[in-house]
């Protein structure tokens, strides 16, 4: 078989006939490092570097299946609350992870975005984020939102914020604030909403993540911690995802009163 064929077979194989409605937007709350470690007698943070490798599966498998975004919370604006060494090692990790894997993204023509607050991140990472944007912002295959001190009441309010004084120097008339016009002052402004949300370790919490825009997202739980949750378990929950019928509030297509 010649390669051209051969990558042809082994996409046909990878990406099932079953699955014909693929996500346009993925987000992810990378849940149970801390346990995924401590099961192993283990500290926290080695369920961190685990989870690493675990960003770079969920990247392959969106290119493969042709995801155009990906958004994952990688820290919280309460995750301040952390043990100060548990903060340095992420903050660490995150300095270290843009550093080698900047390249290989922008190789997979994907574009690294950040959202959330930079004002009180230390400038060595704001440096490297602002750097990893520019490197990166034609690539096209692939857009991956990293949610680094994000919080989606703070995203709210400082939208709020925006759009108030907006008002106040009489450049918005109060009546144009629609639900688009909202839309366009949150970090994900001129992206679709996640049509899947992934949430690994268990437990059933939002954690404050994209709180405007999962409104009708479908949300996949699984109770493998986020350093398990490999390839396979991607595949299975865009597989979950393409089954769902998405009503948006409405009712079956066709179906009478
Ligand atoms: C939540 O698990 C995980 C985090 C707060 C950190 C996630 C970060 C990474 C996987 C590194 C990603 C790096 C980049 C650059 C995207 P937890 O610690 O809350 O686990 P627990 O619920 O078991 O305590």
């Amino acid at each position: 078989m010649n390669d051209m064929k051969f990558k042809l077979a082994n996409w046909f194989k990878k990406t099932s006939p079953s699955v014909k409605n693929i996500p346009k937007h993925i987000a992810i709350i990378m849940d149970g490092n801390g346990r995924w470690a401590r099961q192993r007698g283990m500290p926290r943070t080695a369920g961190h570097r685990v989870g690493m490798d675990r960003v770079r599966d969920a990247v392959a498998v969106c290119l493969e299946y042709g995801v155009p975004f990906l958004t994952l919370y990688a820290f919280s604006t309460e995750n301040w609350k952390r043990p100060e060494e548990e903060v340095r090692f992420l903050m660490d990790l995150f300095e270290e992870a843009l550093k080698s894997e900047v390249d290989k993204l922008d190789r997979q023509n994907v574009r690294v975005r950040f959202i959330g607050l930079r004002h009180n991140l230390r400038p060595s990472l704001r440096k490297l984020m602002e750097e990893s944007e520019a490197r990166t912002s034609g690539n096209t295959a692939l857009t991956l939102n990293l949610a680094i001190n994000y919080g989606g009441r703070s995203e709210i309010v400082s939208a709020v914020q925006k759009i108030a004084v907006a008002v106040r120097q009489g450049e918005v008339d109060p009546e144009e604030i629609n639900e688009a016009f909202f839309g366009n002052y949150l970090f994900t402004a001129g992206q679709p909403d996640p049509d899947l949300l992934i949430k690994p370790g268990g437990e059933s919490r939002i954690s404050n993540f994209l709180l405007w825009q999962i409104a009708y997202t479908e949300i996949y739980y699984s109770t493998k911690y986020w350093p398990d949750f490999k390839k396979a378990d991607m595949r299975d929950a865009i597989v979950f995802y393409s089954q769902r019928e998405r009503r948006f509030g409405g009712v079956k297509r066709g179906e009478s009163v």
